[in-house]
């Protein structure tokens, strides 16, 4: 396929994903809002959220790569590996990230990579509602500190919980959509552990990728 295609289809893509959604206002708290000015500060904070997340993990994980990239990778919470090494995606699931990023001229130098929950649930389970709701506004404050143009939803849980909609990913994904609190771009795509189990679904992915990336390039900023 050559590149004008591509671009033609990928601006399709875009024209035709673009989502109603907007979300319910959730402002950051006042606390996040004036003490913390910088990532360091966001992450000693973090450290000291009361969560029972934290008696079960190793390592608190908080964000990883370029702290002004324009694309902000939103993954659901850290898994053995990451727990292990207080890195996220550096299990099964992040080498398959890494090799998505390659596949469309990214790397981790070029991204910044976080997560909904900073601390691993134990066995892997999904986070829960209360969980989301109490780190939800540390990731907006997050968010706001790399203050990306786009940012990708890998996975449902990330998707879910940033956007707070009770949609599927297989409703989100592909889908941009904005949400009041932050002024990036927003779109859902699948999470690497899925692609690993349904390896079908990784041109959608690709796809998904190469959509916000396209989008960057022609925002004119
Ligand atoms: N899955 C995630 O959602 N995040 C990680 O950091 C690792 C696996």
């Amino acid at each position: 396929m050559n590149e004008k295609a591509l671009g033609q289809i990928l601006e399709w893509l875009s024209d035709a994903g673009i989502s109603d959604i907007i979300a319910d206002v959730n402002s950051i708290p006042v606390e996040i809002k004036k003490e913390v000015m910088t990532l360091s500060a966001l992450k000693e904070m973090i450290s000291r959220v009361d969560t029972p997340l934290r008696n079960c993990a190793i390592n608190m994980v908080f964000g990883v790569g370029n702290e002004k990239a324009d694309i902000l990778l939103l993954g659901e919470a850290p898994g053995v590996e990451e727990d292990r090494q207080g890195i996220p995606f550096v299990g099964q699931s992040g080498r398959l990230l890494d090799k998505i990023l390659a596949a469309v001229g990214l790397d981790r130098t070029k991204v910044y990579i976080t997560n909904i929950l900073p601390w691993r649930p134990p066995g892997n389970r999904t986070p829960t509602n209360q969980e989301i709701e109490q780190f939800r506004p540390y990731v907006l404050k997050h968010i706001s500190l790399i203050n990306p143009k786009v940012i990708i939803c890998l996975g449902g849980t990330a998707a879910k919980a940033l956007l707070q909609t009770s949609q599927g990913i297989m409703q989100l994904r592909g889908k941009w959509t904005r949400i009041d609190e932050i002024s990036a771009k927003i779109i859902p795509t699948f999470h690497p552990a899925y692609l690993l189990r349904s390896p079908s679904q990784k041109m959608e992915a690709w796809l998904d990728f190469l959509n916000a990336i396209h989008w960057l390039e022609n925002s004119g900023t």
